[in-house]
This record gives structure tokens, C-alpha cells and sequence, in this order.
């Protein structure tokens, strides 16, 4: 890491991170008509402050809900955008003073928009990218015939983009963004609007090209059972700022989350008196559910319950991640209002 202005000689990013950001920010100048003539400046802080490393070969999920500030981030680290300040490095090139020299070791994925040539047959856009991007032939159709293989896209190929479902063209996008090998991959929601089965295919190729190529991969999604599939690591992003970067199951203890105890007794009986913190939120003929803190043993409750009530059965039920993570964005949002 060193400060050096010259300093984009280091190839590798080796000491650093594979990515890395410094309290990297970008700021948006909006004009918003007011009235008659009127027109109000408006500044958006879309990033605030975010650093991060990321190192090579790992898959890291980037969430938050939106207008977080993903996109933005990711515009930055293919040098689409420029940030306002702050020091950002994609394998220790500078990626907006060198855009195009990282465009050769970066591949990105739109979910929302396509860049294969919406008029032509999928492999006239492969064939466009073969000569963009200086692929060497025998290395290009290897990739070609490997990527097309994996995604499923044989019978495809000749078809016009346009003609393709959602799930086809993401597929066929995802091949647009590897032809070339990239190093690193950038996916904003991959997963957007495709079904269970299209879903599931996307996440094993993107596991494979991580387990078994080691390209490191970001990715962002709203989808957090591609990030519970995919990603050891998950990072949170809210109105610009990174809340937590650690691993998904530690998100259970900073939101706080409560862990279900389901307990089947004998007969229907009121609630339970259970010691505080836990506590019955639901009762069901015999059936009751009690909430208690996920850091905490379920053990003691438990042992209680069993010696003081008929008990037939009963189970734990784990946070639920979605939950975990509306209490984030909630609590986030509460605090901005007030
Ligand atoms: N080109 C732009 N000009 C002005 N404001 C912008 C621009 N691009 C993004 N913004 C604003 O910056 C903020 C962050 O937007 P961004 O697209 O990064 O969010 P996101 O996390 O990707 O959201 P989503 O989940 O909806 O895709 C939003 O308030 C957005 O309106
Ligand atoms: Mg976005």
C-alpha cells in the first residue's frame, strides 16, 4: 500500500487486498425542479466513507437495501465512475485513471441491463468481445466452448438477444463477462427475476468458476439465498455506509435476532411463565412458541419447562436470516429519521 502517485507498477495488489477501498466516497450532484424556474441543487452522498479488502479467490456478497449505494460502488471498481475521494485500487490499477487496461482482468455483470448487442445472435456479441478484448483464438474458443457447455447455451447461440427469456440473456451475459478470463468478477444481481430452476443453475456455475478457477467474485443481490449459497463473507451497505463485514452467521448476533423454542405439551394450557428474556409470542392449541436471545443456551429454558410442565416434544428454530436483516435496514432507517 503505498501512496505513491506513480504507484500503479503494483501488479498484484500481494500486500494489500485483491480490491481494496479507503475511505472511498461519491458524491452526485442532482437538480430537482422546484417550482416555475426553479431549480434546488441537491447533493446525494450515494457512497460514504466505505473501506474494505477484499482478497483473491474470495466470493463476498454485498447487500443492502435500496438506493444503498451497490451500484455505485460497483460502477467505481470498473472505473464506469469516478469516486469524489478516497483511494481504491482492483488489482493495484486505479480503476477510472485506467479503464481500459483493467477492463482486461475485471468481467461485470448487470442483471438489470444486458451489454451483449441487443439486435444480434448471442455469438455475434461473443465474436464482437473476442476482438475487443485481443482474446488469443485458441483461448477464446476454449472458453467459448467451456462457458457455453457449463451455462447450457448450445441451441442458443444463434438467437437475436432480444429474443431470449430473463434467465437465457443472464446466462448468456455471464459467458459475455468470462470469455476473456477475468481475474475478477463483478455480478449486480445475477439473480434478478429468474426462476428457481435458472437460480439454482447461475449459483453452482458461479461456486465452480470460484472453487475451481479461483476468481474472485462480488456480489450483489437482494437475494439472500444466493449470498447463504454462496458467500462465507457478506458485507452491508445502508444509505452509503458499510454496517458490517464479517461472516453471514455472525449478522444473527448484530442484529440482535432471537432464536424460536417450540414446545408441544400434553394439553392446551395458558402461556408458559418462562424467565425474562424469554418470552411466548405465539400459542397454538397445545402448541406455544418463545423467543429467546440467539446468543444464549436454550439448555436452562428447557430444563425448566421440562419440570414444570407435561411436555410431549419441542425443537429450536434458528434466526431467520431475512429477518436478521429487515431489523438492520429498519433500525438504520429508524436512526436517519430521527
Ligand atoms: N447517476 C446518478 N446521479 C444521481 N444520483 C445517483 C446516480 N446514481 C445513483 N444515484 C443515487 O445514489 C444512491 C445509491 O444508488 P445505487 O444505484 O448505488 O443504489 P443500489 O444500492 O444499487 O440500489 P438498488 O438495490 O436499488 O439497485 C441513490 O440514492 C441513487 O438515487
Ligand atoms: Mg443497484
Amino acid at each position: 500500500m503505498t501512496g505513491s502517485e506513480s504507484g500503479s507498477s503494483q501488479e498484484g495488489g500481494s500486500e494489500g487486498g485483491f480490491i481494496e477501498l479507503d475511505g472511498v466516497e461519491k458524491v452526485f450532484e442532482v437538480r430537482k425542479k422546484t417550482g416555475f424556474m426553479k431549480r434546488e441543487r441537491r447533493r446525494v452522498r450515494a457512497v460514504d466513507t466505505i473501506s474494505f479488502r477484499v482478497e483473491r479467490g474470495e466470493m463476498v456478497g454485498y447487500i443492502g437495501p435500496n438506493g444503498a449505494g451497490k451500484s455505485t460502488t460497483i460502477k467505481m471498481l470498473t472505473g464506469i465512475l469516478t469516486p469524489s475521494a478516497g483511494r481504491l485500487r482492483v488489482a493495484g490499477i486505479d480503476p477510472s485513471r485506467e479503464r481500459t487496461r483493467l477492463a482486461h482482468r475485471i468481467g461485470v455483470v448487470f442483471g438489470q441491463r444486458t451489454t451483449l448487442w441487443w439486435d444480434l445472435p448471442l455469438l455475434d456479441s461473443y465474436r464482437l468481445m473476442h476482438r475487443m478484448y485481443r482474446i488469443p483464438d485458441a483461448r477464446y474458443r476454449e472458453n467459448l466452448d467451456r462457458l457455453v457447455e457449463l451455462l447450457d447455451l448450445g441451441d442458443l447461440l444463434d438467437v437475436p438477444v432480444r429474443q431470449l427469456s430473463l434467465g437465457q440473456r443472464m446466462r448468456g451475459d455471464i459467458v459475455a463477462a468470462l470469455l476473456h478470463d477475468p481475474e475478477v468478477l463483478y455480478l449486480d444481481e445475477p439473480t434478478i427475476g429468474l426462476d428457481v430452476i435458472s437460480k439454482s443453475k447461475v449459483r453452482e456455475f458461479l461456486r465452480e468458476l470460484n472453487t475451481e478457477r479461483g476468481t474472485t467474485v462480488l456480489l450483489t443481490t437482494h437475494d439472500l439465498q444466493d449470498i447463504e449459497q454462496l458467500c462465507k463473507r457478506v458485507m452491508v451497505i445502508d444509505h452509503g455506509r458499510l454496517m458490517y463485514d464479517g461472516p453471514l452467521a455472525g449478522l444473527h448476533e448484530v442484529g440482535e435476532s432471537e432464536r424460536t423454542l417450540v414446545v408441544d405439551l400434553e394439553r392446551e394450557l395458558p402461556p408458559i411463565d418462562a424467565p425474562a428474556p424469554a418470552r411466548v409470542v405465539r400459542v397454538e392449541g397445545p402448541r406455544q412458541w418463545l423467543a429467546f436471545p440467539a446468543g444464549e443456551s436454550a439448555a436452562p429454558l428447557v430444563a425448566r419447562i421440562a419440570a414444570e410442565y407435561p411436555l410431549v416434544d419441542l425443537s429450536v428454530r434458528e434466526p431467520d436470516i431475512e429477518a436478521v436483516i429487515a431489523t438492520m435496514y429498519g433500525e438504520q432507517a429508524e436512526r436517519a429519521i430521527s
